[in-house]
This record gives structure tokens, sequence and C-alpha cells, in this order.
């Protein structure tokens, strides 16, 4: 008896996912709404009298049990870099120019792909089954938000029997987005609910998979394209139009306008097409990614810091709006710097709404002349900030107000702000300008800054006014008696801060120097330093502005930052009274001793620029094998001058053969 229920329910489980398939992947359904939900309810029916038969993997179990204490972090594999763009046609050809060269080819093949306005996923399957899921972060760390991606029923929980055996590991990329019907709908119920809308498809799909709890993913409609792959034992793809096709095989949607492309001009044409045709897809997107489709060239011609020299995401023109400014204000930033923001008339571009465009600074309203009561083209483009493009003069009325910065004071604390010589910008030198201080605090606990969970903007704004916290360091002096008196604490509220704080203290170099605020130093020069100075403050602090700025990528504004943080006595105080109050600098481990684990080398030849010993200590660096002979179970081959039987050998076994030139990008 027990067998046939078995039987009976795995018969519908495999009903339910051959739907999915047909559904997500193929795009053609066989089964209606209601045949679909009549499958789901007997199995959930029959689960629910043998509980001891569900599967974990069962399609009933995709909405789990909420999460308690906040999204886990975890570190990627490989990280998810990010696309460098091309904004019109020249750079396009730019692109192509560059591979040809650096590949010394005429020609080079590639994939064009929709680039779809959604976030980055990574999804990690073990031996077929779904483990974990992973949001983008910064790239180098994500969030698990795997209770909120089960939900999702294009995302298979067991990958389809492809005729092969599935990888042991294997890390899927791609992208959730939100159908525009779909987003409509939910704005749609959000206005009879009384909540607030959210601004645009992408960030109602971001909001979505952030949920604690998977009730509420379960009710959103979500969608994913899977469009790379990160790493992965014990799989033998060569080429991205390969990788699609084996991603379909085992189940996972795959955009279906991703096309080979094999001429510069076809790459244009397809560019062209698909922003012609942008308003009928019906999802969104904000350009066309074009990617070198064979694996090995790509591995020639390697990564930037934060993006592959292998693809490019070529974006559409940004799209225009007509409005009309109906106020201009003035917004001050952590580092004191005024920006003079323009009050406009509701519009909706590409699905979102916009009510305020930044107009820079003076130089940019003296420029176009741009006045209260114009009417005015506003832009918007990708993630960027919108901004008042042009003034429509024609339409200019009768009554218009000038705007100067000089005439007023700060927003925040009304004293006299200035402008320095050869700035741009206005700037509120009161260092406890509560706007200033407030920033700097809000962004120190940022999560890629000290990721402080439990301090929003109110809650900053209450440890200010009550003079508990000036300055950043004053946060780690807060003690749970502190907390429990205010207004919006309660005992397990004080408690959890206080833990936040806590163990905010272990932390890294590149953390604490992007939370300190330096004007001009982000993430990414916070890293470039943390090499230079081997995650030493102290050597930092002791660098000339000439040892700065021979450092690659770091220029004379960024130099003069730095010197002038490390110069001022009151910002040295807060850095020592940080330390003192317990943070500590984890010294950051530069070999990633995982990308090469299981990948056996052969060095042949002699070298230019390294010698055979340097090679090998480098791949083993990395958690290489380097073998002396090349066998079967030989990877790659490293070939340097005068290579002799071993690079026969090679050949022979079809072996991948890396030569000196190559091997820089390669290893790197
Ligand atoms: S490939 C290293 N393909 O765009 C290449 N990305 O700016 C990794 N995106 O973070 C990404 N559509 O979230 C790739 N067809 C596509 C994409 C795509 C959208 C997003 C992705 C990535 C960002 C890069």
């Amino acid at each position: 008896m027990e067998s046939k229920i078995k039987e009976k329910i795995k018969h519908l489980t495999d009903k339910i996912n051959e739907h999915n398939y047909a559904y997500y992947v193929l795009d053609q359904p066989y089964l209606s709404d209601a045949e679909y939900d009549n499958l789901f309810r007997e199995l959930e029916s029959l689960e629910k009298d043998n509980p001891k038969l569900i599967q974990p993997s069962s399609p009933t179990q995709r909405v789990g049990h909420p999460i308690k204490s906040g999204f886990q972090n975890y570190s990627h594999d490989t990280p998810m870099l990010s696309l460098s763009n091309a904004i019109n046609e020249q750079e396009i050809h730019d692109f192509n120019q560059r591979i040809n060269k650096w590949l010394e080819q005429e020609s080079t093949s590639y994939i064009a792909e929709p680039k779809i306005d959604g976030l980055g996923v990574s999804l990690i399957y073990e031996s077929g089954n779904l483990v974990r899921a992973l949001t983008r972060g910064d790239g180098y760390t994500g969030e698990d938000i795997t209770h909120n991606i089960k939900t999702i029923n294009a995302v298979p929980m067991v990958l389809r029997d492809n005729k092969h055996s599935h990888p042991e590991f294997i890390e899927i990329r791609g992208e959730i987005f939100m159908l525009k019907s779909d987003f409509a709908k939910l704005n749609q119920v959000r206005v009879q609910e009384g909540e607030k809308l959210f601004a645009n498809a992408r960030n109602a799909a971001a909001g979505s998979v952030r949920q604690l709890d998977p009730h509420v993913t379960a009710k959103r409609k979500l969608s994913i394209f899977c469009y790379e792959l990160g790493a992965s034992k014990g799989l033998d793809i060569n080429s991205h139009w390969g990788m699609l096709s084996y991603l379909r095989s085992i189940g996972l949607p795959v955009n279906p306008l991703a096309k080979k492309i094999d001429t510069i001009n076809n790459m244009i044409t397809y560019h062209q097409t698909l922003e012609n045709k942008r308003e009928s897809i019906p999802y969104e997107i904000d350009g066309s990614v074009i990617k070198v489709d064979n694996y090995f060239l790509r591995s020639n011609l390697g990564e930037r810091a934060r993006s592959p020299r292998w693809a490019i995401a070529a974006k559409f023109k940004s799209k225009d709006a007509e409005t009309q400014i109906l106020d201009i204000v003035l917004q001050v930033g952590r580092t004191g710097v005024i920006t003079p923001v323009a009050k406009i008339r509701e519009v909706e571009i590409s699905g979102a709404i916009i009510s305020s465009a930044t107009l820079h600074n003076q130089d940019e309203i003296d420029k176009k002349d741009i006045r209260i009561n114009d009417y005015a083209t506003v832009q918007r483009s990708g993630d960027v900030i919108p901004k008042i493009s042009n003034i429509i003069l024609e339409k200019r009325p009768k009554k218009t107000v000038k705007f100067d910065i000089a005439n007023h004071t700060c927003p925040s604390c009304n004293s006299i702000i200035s402008r320095l010589e050869g700035e741009a910008a206005y700037r509120c030198d009161n260092p406890d300008c509560k706007a200033k201080v407030q920033g700097s605090i809000e962004h120190f606990c940022s999560k890629n800054a000290m990721n402080i969970d439990g301090l929003g903007i109110q809650i900053v704004e209450q440890l200010i006014d009550s003079t508990l916290v000036a300055t950043i360091d004053d946060l780690f002096t807060l003690s749970y008696s502190d907390l429990v008196v205010l207004d919006r604490f309660q005992e397990k509220s004080a408690n959890n801060l206080i833990n936040a704080i806590n163990n905010s203290k272990d932390t890294t170099f590149p953390r604490f120097i992007f939370a300190l605020g330096i004007p001009n130093v982000g993430q990414h020069t916070s890293k470039i330093l943390d090499i230079h100075c081997e995650s030493s403050i102290d050597k930092l602090s002791m660098l000339s502005l000439e040892d700065l700025e021979n450092i690659d990528s770091v220029g004379l504004v960024v130099a003069q930052s730095i010197i002038e943080f490390f110069n001022s006595p009151s910002n040295m105080n807060i850095l020592n009274n940080c330390l003192a109050g317990g943070v500590k600098i984890k010294k950051t481990l530069f070999e990633n001793s995982h990308q090469l684990k299981d990948v056996t080398f052969v060095i042949t030849g002699s070298f230019k620029t390294h010698k055979r010993n340097e090679i090998k200590e480098i791949l083993e660096k990395k958690g290489a094998k380097v073998a002396s002979t090349v066998s079967s179970k030989t990877n790659f081959l490293i070939m340097g001058e005068n290579a002799g039987s071993k690079l026969e050998k090679a050949k022979a076994l079809n072996i991948k053969i890396v030569n000196e030139d190559q091997l820089e990008s390669f290893i790197n």
C-alpha cells in the first residue's frame, strides 16, 4: 500500500516538475492553471495523510519557515563581477577591436543577450540538488536567500536529468526580475491596501527576495533567466553557447533572445533591434550584453579589477521625459557637499516614477539657466540618479525664479556655506552639522562598511538627539542600559543592537577604511589600499602623497584626501577610539587557495619573465597541482620556449595549452 502511495507521490511530483520545465524553460505550457492546481492539491493531500513520505524537494516544500536572525553572509567561490559599459556604437566597435587585437585574430565569435534590469543571483547545486542561493552583494560576499529563491517555481529544486550525471558542484548565475505585468498588478494591490508603491520592477524584485518570511516572497511573481557559470566541479564545457544549452538541458530558464553573433555589424544590428523592440519585451531591459563565446579565449583575455575583459554591456540611449520644475531644494551629504535637487512634477520613465532630479551644482544651473517653474526634460539611465538634461526654453513661463546656492545656508544646520577655490561644490563646514554627522554614521553602519544591522535612519537620529552619539566612535561606547531607556527600544532590540555593534568589531581593512568615509575613498580604492598596506592602518597613515600617487589607480585627488584625513587630529582621535573600543582588523589573505583547486598543470620549456619554479609556486599557492609528466589527468600545459616532447604529448591528448604571453592573465 505504502509503495503505491509513494509511487503516486512520485508521479505527481514528476508531472508538476515536468510542467514547470515546459512552462518556464520551453515556454510551451500544456496544463491550464486549474489542472496544475489540482495536481498540486492532490499531492498536498497525499502528503498530509502520509507525512513520512514527504521529500524535502517536493513542490509542496518550496515555501518554508521564516528566518529569524537576519540574512547569513557567504563569500562567493569566484567573485561576481560586473560589466563595463559601452554607451554608444563607437564603444561597441572599440570593444570588438580590443578583443581582436588582444587575441591576435581577425574576428571573434560572440553571444549577445538582453541585459535584464533585475538583480544578480547565484544558485548553487550539489549533485543536482539546490543547496544555496546568494545575492550578488558586493561581488565578493552575498546574502543567503535560499528560502526565498525556493519559492520561485522556475528554479528547479532538483536539476533535470539530461542523461549525464550531475556535477558534484555547480554555481549558476542569473538575473531575478519581475515581469512588467506582474509588477503592475503588485502595485495595484498595494494601492488598494494603502501600502507604499514600489518605484520600479527592479525594486519590487529586490524587495521580494530580501524578505525574512518566504510566504511573502511566494506571493510575489518572480522570474529568472540564467546566463553564466560560476565555480563548478566535474563539468567540461568550453563555450558560452554550449553552456546555455547545457543549462536548458538541466531545467534552468535561459533567455530565448540570446543569439550567436559573428560580425561587428551583426552586433550593432542585434543591439539596435533589441532597443527598437524594448517596449514590447515583457520585462525591463537596459541594454544588450556581448560576450566572447569561447571559454579558452575568455581565460586568455582575463579580468580587470571589477569586470571581465571578455564581455561588455552595451547600454541603450537613456530615456527622456518632459516635466516641470516645481522647486529647487538643497541636500547635504555626509562630506558636507551641498547638492541642488529639482523637485519635479511626477513622471514615469521606464516603469519608474520620478519626482526629483539632481542638478549637480551651481555651475550646471548657470550653464543651462535652470529656473524654478521651467519646463524641462528629465533623463534616467539604468541605476543612476535622474538628472535634468535640458530646459525647454520655448515653453518658459512668464514667472520663473532664478536659483543661486550662494543665497542659502546649510539646509540642515543653517550654517553659512562656502565654495572652495577651484571646486564646483558648496560645502557646509560645520563639523557638528546634524546631516553630516547622521550621514557619516549611516555610512559607517551600512552593509558594505561595518554592516551593523538595526541602525536605520530613525534610530541614528534618535541616538544623536539623545546626545549618546556625536561621532562614529561613540557607537562603541553604547551600552544596553543607554539604549533600553529610549523610546522605540525594548529589551530585545537593545540587546540586538549591542550584539550587532559588537559583532561588527571583527572586521577587515577594506570595510573599515571605507566605513571611515574618507572623501573619494570608495570600496574599490579601499581594497587596493589593503593590498598595498597589507591590512595595516599604521602603514596607510604613514604614506606620503608621493607614495600614495604611486599606487596603481590612486590619483592625486584620492591621495590628497587620504593625507588630509590622517593630518586631522579629530579624525585620528575618532580612529584611535574605534580601535580602543574593540575594532579588530583581520589581515586579508590574498592568495585564493581554492581558485585552482583540483586543476593539474605541467610546465615545459623556458620562460623570459619568470623562473619555472616561480610559476610553480604561484600556481600551487592557488591550490593547483603541478605535475612533471603529461597524462590524461593534465588540465593545462604551460609552454615556454623550446618546448619538446611534453608539448607533442599534450597536443595528442587534446590538453589546453597556455603560452607565456597568455600566462599572466591566466594566473590572474
Ligand atoms: S553576465 C561577469 N549577462 O548586469 C559577467 N549579466 O553590470 C557577469 N545582468 O551583475 C554578468 N543581464 O546582474 C550578465 N545577460 C546578462 C545580464 C547580466 C543582466 C546584470 C548582472 C550583473 C550586471 C553587470
